[in-house]
Parts: structure tokens; C-alpha cells; sequence
């Protein structure tokens, strides 16, 4: 095992117990896919860092980043001061799509979109969940985001899709559109959802095709959702035929998940890594202005962090 799969090996092992107690759940790790995914990550950032002297030093940092903000999460985990540790992430999020040079290839396998559980997504789904996945103070920082970036309320001839979608949007408070149409798992979720005008139930994983024309959205948002999707690329290129030009497409996530169903290169890797993912599938989807990072999270240190990669669709103009 190389020396980078090393240092990530040693991050799962650190980081299991965080995501268990996120999310109690009685499985035990599938170390073999973990281990399948560490292979691919490794060798697909060597990929990314061998081309030249810019980026390399940029995404080594971004790994090297993400490594210790693992590591100072254990800390804080135990009592110590996890204020510089989110200083530190906030400034590796951000910067990790700055310049990137991609690779001409994309450089994931199907390996790294295995999950732990790969029973069907309508049976983990099947019963609702009338509950939120980020704390409070994140939720209040993911809707100040829209309502600084989405079209104005009420405005003539806007549509939203938020994608893998349940009960709440996160919109602002009383958002509306002529259209906003949720797609996700669970119905009785969708139909107690206050912002939506329609909905559909999809597994995305079964089907990629997003069931709406071409150019229809002006913006699609995805909550705490992307990690899920074991078929990005053909999704994130659905968006696009979707999307109208100049449209907004926001993924946001935080440092939770429902880890048997994440994929594996999701909860092998850490919060930077992640911005570096959700990047490459904006990019190598095709027909995206180069993706962008925010770092929106609030209280650094004190309540979930909360992380926005978006891009927009190209104009054709
Ligand atoms: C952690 S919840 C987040 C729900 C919502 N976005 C929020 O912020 O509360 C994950 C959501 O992803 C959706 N999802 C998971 N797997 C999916 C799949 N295969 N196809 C479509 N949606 C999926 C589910 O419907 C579920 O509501």
C-alpha cells in the first residue's frame, strides 16, 4: 500500500466512529470496499499530481488539509480545540477548486461508488423520515445562501428543481416559483414538502434520466444528497440537459451522511476531498463554467459544517 493509502487508511479507522454516532447503525465497516476506494483515490490524485509543478502543490495541500482536519476532529472529539481545526477546513474547501487541472479522464472507478449497503435504495427509503439531517444553525446558513443566490420570490417564469428532495427545501421563508418540483425516494416525505408545487419519485440510482425537457430549471439544489448517487456523471449530465443556460445548479454537504448508503469514495475521503469530487462531476459531466467552493458553515467548530459546491450550466449565447 502506498504511502498516501497509508495516511488514508489510517483516517477511516479514525474517522468511523464519528459517522457511526451521526448515525447509529449496527453494521460493521466493509473494509474491503474502503480498502478498493483508497486503492482508486490514491492512485487518482497521484494521476492529478503528477502533470506539473502548480497544481500538484494544490491538491496535495487539499489532501494534506483534509488529513488534519481528520485528525483534529478526533481531538476535538476528546476535549480539544477544534476552533483552529475549522479555521484550517474553511480555507481548504475554498481553495480546493481554485486552478484545478483536471485530469483527461475521469478518474474514479466503479469501485468508488460502491456502498456498504447495496440493497435496494426503496427499501432504506421506504418509511419516512420527517426529520432534519444538519443541525439548526446549519439549516439557517444553507437558506441565508439561497436567498442571497436565487432568483427573487415570485418571479414570472422560474423553475426549481430541488433534487433528492424530502420534507424541507431549506428554502427561504415563504419562497415561491411557478415551479418548484421536488424529486426524491419517499413519497409522504415529497407530499408534506410546503415549498413544492409538484414532485416525483425517482431512484436516481436505478435511473439517472431526470423525467423533465430540456432547458426547463433555472435552478436545481441538492441538500446533503450528492454522496448518494452511485451514477454522478449521468445525473450531473442529466442537470445540464435540464438546466437553461446560465442555470444555477447547488450541491451543498456537510460532514454527515447515512454512511452504509454514501458511496465509498465519499466516507473514505474528507470534507475537501469532497468539494474536490462534487468538482469533477460538474466538470467531467461537460457543458459547466468551472465549479466553485463555499465554505457557508456556521459557528466554525460548534455546530455542522456546511459546504456549497455550484456551477452553472454554459450559456450558449
Ligand atoms: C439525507 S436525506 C436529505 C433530504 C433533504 N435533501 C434534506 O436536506 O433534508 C437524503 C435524501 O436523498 C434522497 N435519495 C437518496 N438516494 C436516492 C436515490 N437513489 N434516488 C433519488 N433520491 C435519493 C432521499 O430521498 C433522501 O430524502
Amino acid at each position: 500500500m502506498s504511502k498516501m493509502a497509508n495516511i488514508l487508511g489510517l483516517r477511516i479507522h479514525q474517522r468511523l466512529p464519528v459517522l457511526a454516532s451521526v448515525y447509529p447503525c449496527s453494521a460493521s465497516y466493509n473494509a474491503t470496499c474502503a480498502i478498493g476506494s483508497i486503492h482508486s483515490l490514491s492512485k487518482a490524485l497521484k494521476k492529478w499530481t503528477s502533470g506539473g509543478a502548480k497544481a500538484p502543490r494544490r491538491l496535495i495541500l487539499g489532501l494534506g488539509v483534509s488529513f488534519w482536519t481528520q485528525y483534529m476532529n478526533m481531538a476535538g472529539s476528546v476535549g480539544g480545540n477544534s476552533f483552529i481545526a475549522s479555521a484550517r477546513q474553511k480555507g481548504a474547501v475554498e481553495e480546493i477548486l481554485k486552478n484545478v487541472e483536471w485530469p483527461e479522464q475521469f478518474p474514479f472507478k466503479e469501485e468508488d461508488f460502491q456502498r456498504y449497503d447495496e440493497s435496494p435504495d426503496t427499501l432504506f427509503y421506504e418509511a419516512p423520515r420527517l426529520v432534519t439531517h444538519i443541525d439548526d444553525p446549519a439549516i439557517a446558513a444553507l437558506t441565508k445562501y439561497y436567498s442571497k443566490v436565487f432568483p427573487p420570490s415570485n418571479t414570472p417564469g422560474i423553475s426549481i428543481l430541488d433534487m433528492c428532495s424530502s420534507w424541507v427545501s431549506h428554502f427561504p421563508s415563504g419562497y415561491k416559483q411557478d415551479r418548484i418540483v421536488g424529486l426524491g425516494m419517499n413519497v409522504e416525505e415529497l407530499k408534506r414538502n410546503p415549498v413544492l408545487t409538484e414532485y416525483a419519485v425517482q431512484d436516481l440510482n436505478l435511473n439517472p434520466k431526470l423525467p423533465f425537457e430540456d432547458n426547463s430549471f433555472d435552478v436545481i439544489t441538492n441538500v446533503v444528497s450528492v454522496d448518494y448517487l452511485t451514477k454522478p456523471l449521468d445525473v450531473f449530465k442529466e442537470m445540464g440537459r435540464i438546466l437553461k443556460p446560465g442555470g444555477l445548479a447547488i450541491m451543498s454537504f456537510s460532514n454527515r451522511c447515512f454512511w452504509t448508503k454514501a458511496i465509498s469514495i465519499w466516507t473514505s475521503t474528507g470534507d475537501a476531498d469532497h468539494a474536490l469530487i462534487v468538482g469533477s462531476y460538474f466538470h467531467f459531466a461537460g457543458g459547466f463554467e468551472p465549479p466553485q467552493a463555499v465554505d457557508i458553515s456556521p459557528n466554525p467548530g460548534r455546530s455542522d459544517p456546511m459546504y456549497i459546491v455550484y456551477s452553472r450550466k454554459v450559456s450558449t449565447a
